[in-house]
């Protein structure tokens, strides 16, 4: 059986708060999975969770923020008995999921949602007066812990890592000579001092993106839980499971692409020799990268720079997670 374009009831409320990317698609993805049970490991607003249900799929979501429980209330009892959801982090999906029986497929849609975004009283937005928070999960250190207490060195390091900012020792310095003053605790107060740092040009992304983005992956160790959260569903999925993940920029994208197909860019095979698998392949086929098409761009400017990538498992044992020299999980190849 397989699963067609979702129709009403399961079409998205008027009044849920986070548009899904690439909703479609991603049903396209698990479509093999009617009558089976999917795990979709960050629930948000349930967007993927009620397309799944209405599409004949059971569901069992996960997230981290507790403040969705909410909507999945609502979805458990719209679906009475094929909607279970668990408050945790997807890292951990195969512990989490183990009690409900079988699972077809995982879907992810990294990164943050509309309602976090939106809530100025999360932090996410440099946009928005609210604490320097960015904790998904409402609980330990927050944005405003690292921007006080890092020291200047590991700030750029940081900014550069997960930012990608070209200009983080300007912006680290103008930080540390900023909370020298008083400590900064406001999203609009940090704005500004990246802003004096490195000016605002008219017509650019604002200044403050790229050091919010990196503060934001740090607080919620979203690389680690993305690499941990790949090879979790790695170890849950049986052959012809399928894993489908929507990420949302370079660096994401790259830990998922390598992920799927760890010899892609290896070292280049003399073609007067016999080819040699390096890895044997746990996932094949593996989809070409999925974007959204201009009239999704048009209806919803948050799905810009996402990408969906999905793979079916094949019978090879799962891998063990690789990890650096500070115990960070890695795919291989992919920093
Ligand atoms: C982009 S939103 C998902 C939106 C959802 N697909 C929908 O259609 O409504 C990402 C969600 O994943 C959650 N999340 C992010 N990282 C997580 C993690 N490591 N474990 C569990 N949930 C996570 C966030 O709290 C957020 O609610």
């Amino acid at each position: 059986m397989t699963m067609g374009k979702p129709d009403l009831p399961g079409s998205q409320p008027p009044d849920v708060p986070h548009v899904p990317v690439l909703l479609d698609e991603v049903v396209a993805a698990l479509s093999s999975l009617a009558g089976r049970r999917v795990v979709d490991g960050t629930f948000g607003a349930g967007g993927y969770s009620r397309a799944l249900l209405a599409a004949g799929a059971d569901v069992v979501a996960i997230d981290r923020d507790p403040t969705v429980r909410v909507h999945a209330d609502r979805l458990a009892e719209e679906f009475p008995g094929r909607f279970q959801f668990v408050t945790g982090t997807f890292s951990k999906l195969d512990i989490l999921a183990q009690e409900f029986g079988p699972i077809g497929g995982v879907v992810l849609d990294i990164g943050v949602s509309s309602m976090q975004l939106d809530q100025s009283e999360r932090g996410f937005s440099f946009m928005r007066e609210g604490p320097l928070d960015m904790r998904m999960s409402q609980s330990g250190e927050g944005a405003a812990d690292l921007v006080n207490e890092l020291e200047q060195d590991a700030l750029a390091n940081l900014l550069y890592a997960f930012g990608e900012e070209r200009k983080s020792r300007r912006i680290a310095q103008f930080i540390v000579a900023a909370r020298e003053q008083a400590p900064i605790t406001t999203t609009l107060e940090l704005a500004r001092v990246v802003e004096k740092a490195i000016g605002r040009k008219p017509g650019d992304a604002h200044p403050a993106t790229r050091t919010f983005q990196a503060l934001r992956i740090a607080v919620n160790g979203e690389f680690e839980q993305l690499v941990e959260g790949l090879f979790a569903a790695e170890r849950l999925l049986g052959e012809g499971g399928v894993l489908a993940v929507v990420s949302f920029h370079s660096l994401e994208d790259r830990i998922v692409k390598r992920f799927f197909d760890p010899d892609k860019g290896g070292p280049a095979q003399s073609r007067h020799l016999p080819q040699v698998k390096i890895n044997p392949r746990r996932w094949d086929p593996v989809s070409k990268a999925v974007k959204p098409g201009a009239a999704e761009l048009d209806r919803n400017p948050r799905a810009r720079s996402s990408v969906l990538r999905s793979g079916i498992r094949t019978a090879e044992p799962a891998r063990e997670p690789v990890y650096d020299q500070l115990g960070v999980p890695v795919v291989r190849g992919a920093s």
